[in-house]
């Protein structure tokens, strides 16, 4: 792919883009929780790793309720992560790396403590300040509708006036009606507020769920729980949010260059998918369907071929993703251990091979395991408390990321300081620093893949060469991968080998590629 060249427009087409969980990423300064100096500090692994960008979560002030998802003001800095001037130096210094910076919005829910949602718990129903949310009747005793929240438990909480608003995560996020116009005019602020910054574009949270059916129906008795939509529900996914993020594409068209925004919608196929990334919409949004995929070349072939079918009648990229912040690390998913490894390995080359954009989350690159025994007593995520404690949430793929192989935190933070999440023993060996100079290392060949990768033509068709239950094999452009899932296999390769991600032999054009195994080779 085309190096990160400052001037490049369509730069996000074929970029890698690095997410930066900002609570587990550095600590500058030693109270245990990650910031804005600690992400300074550490700009020099991206810019080494190869990606072209970082995606930030949430530093807005915030009660922290949901790890900053839960936003009381969205045009400040949390204390316990900086200041607005940390901000704009990390933009700065990203910058003059060569890395471009995007930030959340979280257009969908504020915090409960957003001066709008303490003046409408105030107001009378029917009030101005009621309808910046969605305060509702009850139902006889109960709440308005059957909806849920994604946390566990109803999705409505009641109020000392007897009205119930409706809150899709958190009782702590009250979601924001967008049908209301100062709500419209606001976001669209807030947009220009950080693009004036100096920002290159926005991941949007909860993309699907801003525009709620019409009189809030009934979802019905089916299994609503989990952001994961399989179902048409009538909260998530509704038609009215294309209209808002043309909106949203008129303002990041309006700057030069363009700022780009890339969606965070849940789903039930990649066609729906596909219509956030029209040409008037949204430059791209998660891929979740390969997220989801098992380990099978079967399942993968689908969602590849399904993706690619969806994207380029719009002609937007396809993007790829393996973990982030709310699902289990996939060196997990994918068997843990070392088998789990192997297969992350491989995934990392059928990834970086694929044409589009690739999201890659911290800590990936270290082969970082879910970590899955936390005591229950540091456990934050509220999907515990909701679940009555019976879902222990996404911590485990949350704990702050291991730099060095001594300290306290591993160079997370300060020396005598301690992450906020406790890091396994072990995790020394995983660190950026052990794995430094290391050929055989996880992050080794996430530098190198990365470093190859720039070589490949941008924006040429997948072609599928050869194929089998256990096989995928397919030539993107001037580069050839290879993915075995099965028992030893033959390969052929037109060109010479450029990496594997095990040892293999190779005689002449032939190569034996061992199982959960991939290798890329250059196509002249
Ligand atoms: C998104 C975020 C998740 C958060 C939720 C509510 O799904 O990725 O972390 O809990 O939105 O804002």
């Amino acid at each position: 792919m085309s190096p990160t060249g400052a001037t490049d427009p369509r730069w996000w087409r074929h970029a890698v883009i690095y997410q930066v969980y900002v609570r587990s990423f550095a600590d500058s300064d030693g109270d245990g929780i990650g910031d804005l100096p600690g992400i300074r500090s550490r700009l020099g692994h991206l810019a080494r790793l190869g990606v072209d960008a970082l995606w930030i979560t949430p530093f807005y002030p915030s009660p922290m309720a949901d790890g900053g998802y839960d936003v009381a003001d969205p045009r400040g800095v949390d204390p316990v992560f900086g200041t607005l001037d940390d901000a704009r130096g990390l933009v700065a210094d990203a910058h003059s790396l060569g890395l471009r910076v995007i930030v959340d919005i979280v257009p969908n829910h504020t915090s409960a403590a957003h001066p709008w949602f303490q003046e409408a718990l105030t107001a009378a129903p029917g009030s101005p300040e009621r309808g910046r949310y969605l305060f509702r009747p009850g139902r006889g005793d109960g709440p308005p509708n059957d909806w849920e929240s994604v946390f566990g438990g109803p999705a409505w909480t009641g109020v000392a006036d007897g009205e119930w608003y409706l809150h899709l995560f958190d009782a702590s996020q009250p979601d924001v009606d967008w049908s209301t116009p100062e709500v419209r005019t606001e976001y669209l602020a807030v947009l220009r507020f950080w693009l004036d910054l100096g920002v290159d574009g926005f991941r949007i949270d909860v993309a699907h769920g801003l525009v709620k059916a019409d009189g809030l129906p009934d979802a019905g008795d089916s299994d609503q729980h989990g952001v994961a939509v399989t179902q048409r529900l009538p909260y998530f996914d509704q038609e009215g949010v294309h209209e808002i993020y043309r909106s949203w594409r008129a303002v990041l068209d309006s700057y030069s260059p363009p700022r780009v925004a890339v969606a965070e919608a849940w789903t039930r196929d990649p066609a729906r998918t596909a219509r956030y990334v029209r040409p008037d919409e949204l430059h791209q949004a998660f891929n979740f369907h390969y997220l989801r995929a098992d380990w099978s070349a079967t399942d993968l072939r689908a969602v590849i071929v399904g993706t690619l079918a969806a994207t380029s009648p719009v002609g937007a990229p396809a993007t790829w993703v393996l973990s982030n912040h709310d699902v289990q690390r996939h060196v997990t998913r994918y068997g843990d251990g070392p088998l789990g490894l192997r297969r992350a390995r491989a995934a990392l080359l059928l990834t970086l091979a694929l044409p589009g954009s690739v999201y890659l989350y911290q800590g990936e690159e270290l082969g970082l395991p879910e970590v899955l025994d936390l005591p229950e007593s540091v456990l934050q995520d509220p999907i515990w408390r909701r679940s009555g404690f019976t879902e222990r949430g996404r911590d485990g793929c949350r704990v702050p990321i291991p730099w060095t192989r001594e300290g306290s935190a591993l160079g997370f933070g300060p020396s005598g300081s301690r992450p906020w999440l406790p890091q396994p023993d072990g995790w020394s060996e995983l660190s950026v620093e052990a794995q430094t100079g290391d050929p055989r290392s996880l992050l080794e060949l996430y530098r190198t893949a990365l470093r190859l990768r720039r070589d490949v033509t941008p924006e040429a068709d997948l072609e599928w060469l050869e194929s089998g239950p256990e096989l995928l094999v397919f030539r993107h452009g001037n580069l050839g991968c290879a993915v075995n899932f099965g028992p030893a296999a033959e390969v052929t390769v037109s060109g010479p080998l450029l990496l594997t991600s095990e040892q293999c032999e190779v005689d002449g054009t032939n190569l034996l590629l061992p199982q959960d195994t991939a290798a890329w080779w250059s196509i002249p």
